[in-house]
């Protein structure tokens, strides 16, 4: 490491005992919560400790998101990671401040499922996010309020999950009031096996009913066959009622950037979800209007550029590198 390395890393490393004051809240050091994340550091996979990182973006972005109960999801270490890097980017003048991407994608994801809801009119609603992770959703969107929410993961993520909420919250009756959806159910399942629409039915998904599916940060840690088999079978119930499909894909460029952890992209999601029975596919890329919140404030971003390029363009002539794109897609489905 070079000296002006050492120095940036001290720097970040005070900035970081600084801001431990004000913004790791006391709930974090309670010791439930941190031996609750001890289990996560040496018994989860590198793909479920994934739901922390997330989880630390929407903390550590709190400025533009607002999730109260992420940093108690996603646990210091996550916390401490990202916040080193951001505090480097800010030092360094960097055109992305790291953790961007994941602000970004939340809040479309936020703003999308409120359109879906609305779209549904007053007819009984339900969501179902898969590979739900740390999502809090059903804790902070008041366009849930009428609606059951279901979330999908390994159920040993899901148990420990509700555990951190249990402790954030102190009792059940808060945690009760501080819901905001009609309700939230937990189904343990790993979706690359057969059965998870059968534990999602058991535990009182109902096929009939308005569906928003969630499938946020999942599709490319899935291998080819399993990602397409779970669109399939979200297209197949979208022949049983009003459904919305909320995904974002990589593309080729992306994916490869770590074979051994990303597998399933699309650069062409438009073309693959009418294939399989969606309708009115919407596509957006990072930095567009409907996908930049104001926090993408340099013109020159590695997004703006990207968006300036066409899609089929795999390297950017400029400067050789690969051009490494995530879709934020919106796709609907109906009964005949
Ligand atoms: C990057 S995290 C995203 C979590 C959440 N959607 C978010 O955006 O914060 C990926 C999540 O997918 C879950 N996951 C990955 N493969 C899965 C599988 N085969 N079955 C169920 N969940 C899975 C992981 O456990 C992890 O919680």
């Amino acid at each position: 490491m070079s000296e002006e390395e050492k120095q940036h890393q001290r720097q970040a490393e005070s900035a970081w005992q600084e801001d431990c004051s004000f913004m790791l809240s006391q709930r974090l050091r309670l010791e439930t919560v941190q031996s609750l994340h001890a289990t996560i550091a040496h018994e989860w996979s590198a793909l479920q400790r994934t739901a922390c990182q997330t989880a630390a973006a929407r903390a550590l972005w709190n400025h533009a998101i607002h999730d109260p109960m992420a940093d108690v999801l996603a646990g210091e270490s996550s916390l401490r990671i990202l916040h080193e890097k951001m505090t480097k980017d800010k030092m360094n003048n960097a055109r992305e401040v790291s953790g961007v991407i994941l602000a970004v994608r939340t809040l479309w994801f936020d703003a999308r499922i409120e359109a879906a809801i609305s779209s549904f009119g007053k007819q009984e609603a339900q969501v179902v996010l898969l590979g739900a992770g740390m999502d809090a959703r059903a804790y902070r969107l008041s366009c849930l309020k009428d609606c059951d929410v279901f979330e999908v993961d390994f159920p040993e993520l899901l148990q420990i999950k509700a555990r951190l909420i249990q402790e954030a919250m102190g009792s059940a009756e808060h945690q009760k009031r501080a819901m905001v959806a009609k309700s939230v159910t937990r189904v343990g399942a790993d979706i690359k096996e057969d059965d998870w629409l059968d534990k999602l039915k058991t535990c009182g998904f109902a096929p009939k009913m308005s569906t928003v599916w969630v499938l946020e940060g999942i599709l490319y840690y899935l291998h080819h066959h399993n990602a397409m088999q779970v669109l399939q079978t979200i297209a197949a119930n979208c022949l049983l009622t009003h459904t919305v499909l909320l995904a974002d894909f990589m593309n080729e460029s992306s994916a490869s950037l770590s074979n051994s952890t990303y597998h399933f992209y699309s650069d062409w999601p438009e073309q693959l979800l009418p294939a399989l029975g969606f309708l009115n596919v919407k596509l957006s890329q990072i930095g567009d209007p409907d996908a930049h919140f104001g926090l993408l404030h340099d013109s020159q971003n590695l997004f703006n550029k990207l968006r300036s390029l066409p899609r089929s363009v795999q390297t950017n002539p400029e400067d050789g590198s690969p051009c490494c794109r995530l879709y934020l897609v919106e796709a609907s489905g109906f009964p005949n």
